[in-house]
């Protein structure tokens, strides 16, 4: 027998020789697994795995959990932001009952066991911010496998297709994985969410994603996709976050999406080359919280119907061509927080409507045509903190109103607008450009 593998065999009769264990309830091989998990840690700062030693049954380890049946036998490794330093060891593909391994937010290196793969009672699987690299191995053996996270680490390869028919989130962004979107993952049809954001895949979305039924949240942001608006979206009409967000999408968003998307909460276009006008549509998803279409080709001008959406907290629309009025209806949006509709051609005055939406946070409309002065409803703005009015036609002096609210942080405005040194006093940071 090598070294090693007597210290082992030590370890478990010592183990077993505490009152906490008999034959009857140890498992030698899950010990064993356990032990070449700790040594596989190089650095240890909290001391997480203090208790992981022979005085005590591993089913008192911390952050372990055991099945209740005899023998017992490891259910749940849970070591999250531990700050553990080191590989993720093979052997933890013998725990055979095992079906939930959290080891996210540590400092974890080398790449993901495939042995990992073996196991067929794993539900949750979080390796999610690390610094694992290498490929994703083959996951089509975790039958019972729902929740696979790996995002937030340095993997590499293709878009994993070895995945098990019932998994429910697969969640791979902020890595460096490339190529195209596999059209098999459309057999995968309870899954409903996805992420792959922040990699490096291109292509279009295969038509075959109409079949995604169940699909919730769709995040493929940050990525090289391209092509038209992608056809199966109109199919989900489950979905209720969807972003193509900083990619290289084309051409139209089709007109027919309002009346499928009915439950969408969040729409993110932005940086695009999406065109045409704003679809009137927008206005009849009265669940929406957050629109940002920002960095497009959107022309004509801004829908009356967006301040039906009663549930809407963000919008932007900046750096497009958008023309005629800010629409002083949007003064009945109750939780608007943040308004950024800088670097357009609007014109006309700024609506005193805006600054009585009480929840007003954000108000950006500089690099447009607006004029007129800015009325003294400005006062009623209470937690306005960025005003950002620059580069327009506006004239006559800031309300002295405005710095009654005392809260503003940022306040951005020509340099033709008086300024009163009261307000200069009350605003942290003043820009007149
Ligand atoms: C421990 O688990 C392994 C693998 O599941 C099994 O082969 C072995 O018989 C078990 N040993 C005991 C003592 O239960
Ligand atoms: C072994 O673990 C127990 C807790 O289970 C702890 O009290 C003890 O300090 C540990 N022993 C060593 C040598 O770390
Ligand atoms: C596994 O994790 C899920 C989700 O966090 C939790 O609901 C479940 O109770 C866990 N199961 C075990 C055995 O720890
Ligand atoms: C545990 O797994 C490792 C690596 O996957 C393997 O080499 C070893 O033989 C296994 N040990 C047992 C006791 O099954
Ligand atoms: C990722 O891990 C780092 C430390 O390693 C931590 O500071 C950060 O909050 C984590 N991010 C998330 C999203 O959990
Ligand atoms: C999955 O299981 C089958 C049948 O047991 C086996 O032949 C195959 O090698 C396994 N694949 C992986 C990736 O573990
Ligand atoms: C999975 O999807 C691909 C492409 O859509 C298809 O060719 C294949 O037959 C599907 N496989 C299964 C098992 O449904
Ligand atoms: C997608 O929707 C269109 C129009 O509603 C329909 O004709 C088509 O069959 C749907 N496709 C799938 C795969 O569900
Ligand atoms: C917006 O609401 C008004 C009534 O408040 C209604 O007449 C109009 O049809 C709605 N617009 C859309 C696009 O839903
Ligand atoms: C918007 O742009 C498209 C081309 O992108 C053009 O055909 C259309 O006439 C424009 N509409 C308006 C109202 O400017
Ligand atoms: C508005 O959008 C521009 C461009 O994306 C950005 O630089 C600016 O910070 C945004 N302003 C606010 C108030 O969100
Ligand atoms: C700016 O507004 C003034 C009136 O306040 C008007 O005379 C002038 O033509 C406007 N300039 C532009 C470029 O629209």
């Amino acid at each position: 027998m090598k070294a090693a593998a007597i210290g082992q065999f030590l370890l478990l009769i010592m183990a077993c020789s505490a009152v906490t264990c008999s034959s009857a309830d140890a498992n030698e091989t899950d010990l064993l697994s356990l032990l070449d998990f700790k040594r596989s840690i190089t650095l240890d700062p909290q001391q997480a795995l203090a208790s992981w030693n022979h005085s005590t049954h591993f089913c008192s380890w911390e952050g372990i959990l055991c099945t209740t049946t005899s023998p017992r036998r490891v259910a749940s490794i849970r070591l999250e932001r531990r700050g553990l330093v080191g590989q993720i060891s093979p052997s933890l593909g013998n725990l055979t009952f095992l079906r939930n391994l959290s080891l996210a937010t540590n400092r974890f290196t080398g790449g993901i066991p495939p042995s990992l793969g073996h196991l067929q009672q794993l539900q949750y699987l979080f390796l999610s911010n690390n610094t694992l690299q290498g490929t994703i191995p083959s996951f089509a053996n975790c039958s019972r496998l729902r929740v696979l996270w790996l995002h937030r680490n340095g993997l590499v390869g293709p878009f994993p297709t070895e995945l098990p028919p019932g998994l429910r989130q697969l969640q791979i962004s902020v890595n460096d994985l490339a190529g195209t979107i596999p059209a098999s993952l459309s057999n995968i049809t309870m899954l409903d969410a996805i992420s792959c954001a922040d990699n490096h895949f291109e292509g279009s979305i295969p038509d075959e994603f109409a079949r995604l039924q169940n699909l919730q949240q769709l995040y493929l942001g940050a990525n090289q996709l391209s092509g038209r608006f992608p056809r199966a979206i109109m199919n989900l009409s489950a979905l209720t976050d969807l972003s193509l967000a900083l990619n290289q999408f084309s051409g139209v968003v089709p007109p027919d999406l309002g009346s499928t998307l009915r439950n969408l909460l969040l729409l993110e276009l932005p940086v695009n080359f999406f065109q045409g006008v704003l679809p009137e549509w927008l206005g009849s998803l009265e669940n929406l919280q957050k629109i940002s279409l920002g960095s497009n080709f959107f022309n004509g001008t801004i829908p009356s119907s967006f301040s039906n959406l009663t549930q809407l907290a963000e919008l932007n629309l900046e750096s497009n061509r958008l023309v005629g009025k800010i629409p002083p209806s949007f003064g009945n949006l109750p939780i608007l927080k943040v308004l950024n509709i800088s670097n357009n051609n609007l014109y006309g005055s700024i609506p005193k409507e805006l600054f009585r939406i009480p929840t007003i946070v954000q108000i950006s409309l500089y690099v447009n045509n607006l004029d007129g002065m800015i009325h003294p409803d400005i006062g009623n703005a209470r937690q306005l903190t960025d005003l950002q009015l620059s580069s327009n036609n506006l004239s006559g002096e800031i309300p002295t109103t405005l710095g009654n609210s005392g809260v503003l942080e940022n306040l951005y405005c020509a340099s033709q607008i008086a300024l009163h040194e009261q307000q200069q006093a009350h605003s942290s940071s003043l820009h007149i450009i």
